[in-house]
């Protein structure tokens, strides 16, 4: 296969250590280690944990390429575990009972220089009626009082927040 830069054109993130931090049940891990990646999925669901390993059996690539731990992110920190290329976060922050707190953790397992990736649901009126009136309380896709209003922040919002952690890093 033909190589750009030392990687795997089928592999672009070969060489990459990554940590998808609140895996669930590795949605995201997954796609990540097929990309190349070398995956650590953690989530302190135990449950989690089990049903991402029992999907990850169904396919062989993902053998080496992604391994999962049942802890939570500030577990690992305060073993002082090793330090990452990239975090990934994916619907992680919503959740989080201290957000600074978090994303200081985030920061702490990085390299130098690596890279931070966050997504979540935007604080909008939108965000309301599909996130928590429709999907919770009038369709009942997830459990009632999965997502809590006062946590979810807008963009502007969190890059403050990352703006300001860095300089406490
Ligand atoms: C909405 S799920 C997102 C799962 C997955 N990232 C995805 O995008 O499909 C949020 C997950 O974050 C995990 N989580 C919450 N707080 C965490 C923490 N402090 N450290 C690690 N995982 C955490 C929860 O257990 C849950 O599995």
């Amino acid at each position: 296969m033909s190589k750009i830069h030392n990687h795997d054109v089928g592999s672009p993130l070969s060489g990459i250590k990554l940590l998808d931090v609140g895996c669930g049940g590795g949605l995201l891990s997954e796609p990540l280690g097929r990309l190349g990646a070398a995956v650590t999925g953690i989530d302190p669901l135990e449950d989690n944990i089990r049903t991402a390993e029992q999907h990850k059996s169904f396919d062989p690539v993902l053998d080496k390429r992604v391994q999962y731990r049942n802890c939570s992110l500030e577990d690992m920190v305060e073993h002082g575990m090793e330090s990452y290329d990239a975090v990934v976060a994916s619907e992680v922050v919503e959740h989080a009972n201290d957000l600074e707190s978090f994303i200081q953790s985030c920061l702490q397992v990085l390299k130098p220089g690596g890279s931070l990736f966050i997504t979540t649901i935007n604080k909008t009126q939108l965000s309301y009626l599909f996130g928590i009136l429709l999907a919770e309380k009038v369709m009942a896709l997830v459990p009632e009082g999965t997502h809590d209003w006062d946590k979810f922040i807008a963009p502007v919002e969190l890059e403050r927040l990352l703006e300001s952690s860095k300089s406490f890093k």
